[in-house]
């Protein structure tokens, strides 16, 4: 195998959630684009089945299935059905996600909580947990690829549950991968920051934007693709030495200083 083909993922099998996203729906290009067979799942089946067709109309290998991710008997039945149209299942990226209401903490809803808490955090654990059980049943060296956001690493005002949810994913991942690393099974977490999609980049060119840019190290947002090296690491077997890691692809966001010469 040459260097760059630990990067391939021929013939396997990877399921990305919330595929039907802004970024869920990047993920899956950059998995097809490595030659992997991609099962997207989303709560929405119409977005991800026009992805899977477009893929397939290039060559690729994709399915669309419907499944609420917070439902664990739809997340055993989709197991089930992955089972029987494909036969294994070599990687999974928990990429379903919410953001929540914008709130400071006085004004955060407990059903906004719970909602937030539930879709970020118990179903990561929840899919994993049954995927992983999967994986060892079927002796599966598989890697888990949890996403959770720069702001699992640092604060943000109003984004209390949201940051909370992905401070609990990236801990999550380190308790997971300590309990999977005997049926050799990785779990790593990729942690993006500011993304160029549409609702971003009106942010960024509007009148905060100076002030949102500046937070941004790098003072801009990451094009998709910029996020192709760091997934294709972790879902790959190019990372087989890494398990429990938290990589951060945000510009710096995540760790930006005070600035005293200003
Ligand atoms: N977009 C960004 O700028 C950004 C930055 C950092 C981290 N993230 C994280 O990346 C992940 C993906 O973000 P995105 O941009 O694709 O978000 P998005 O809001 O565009 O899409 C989320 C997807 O998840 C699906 N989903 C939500 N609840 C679900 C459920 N219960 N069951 C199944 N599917 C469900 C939605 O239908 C949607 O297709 C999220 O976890 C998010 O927190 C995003």
């Amino acid at each position: 195998m040459s260097i760059l083909d630990q990067f391939l993922m021929k013939d396997e099998v990877t399921v990305v959630t919330g595929a039907g996203g802004g970024l869920g729906s990047e993920l899956v290009k950059i998995l097809a684009a490595a030659e992997a067979t991609v099962v997207l799942v989303d709560q929405n089946i119409h977005p991800i089945q026009t992805l899977a067709e477009n893929l397939q109309q290039q060559g690729g290998q994709a399915t669309a299935y419907e499944c609420d991710v917070t439902d664990p008997e739809a997340i055993q039945r989709l197991i089930t059905t992955i089972d029987n149209d494909h036969g294994r299942l070599d990687v999974l990226v928990n990429s379903a996600g919410i953001l929540g209401a914008d709130n400071p903490m006085f004004e955060v809803q407990a059903s906004d909580w719970d909602a937030v808490m539930n879709v970020n955090l118990k179903a990561t654990w929840q899919v994993s947990t049954f995927v992983a059980d999967y994986m060892i049943k079927n002796q599966t060296a598989g890697r888990i690829v949890n996403i959770s956001s720069s702001l699992g690493g640092r604060s943000q005002l109003k984004r209390i549950h949201y940051a909370t949810s992905k401070a609990g994913v990236e801990h999550l991942t380190r308790n997971m991968a300590m309990e999977l690393v005997k049926s050799n099974i990785r779990v790593n977490c990729l942690a993006p920051g500011w993304l160029a999609t549409p609702m971003v980049q009106d942010i960024l060119n509007g009148p905060q934007g100076a002030h949102w840019r500046k937070a941004i190290p790098m003072g801009r947002a990451a094009e998709p693709e910029e996020l192709t090296g760091s997934l294709l690491l972790l879902a790959s077997k190019a990372s087989s030495y890494m398990t429990g890691s938290v990589l951060r692809v945000d510009g710096g966001y995540a760790y930006r200083g005070i600035e005293c010469d200003e």
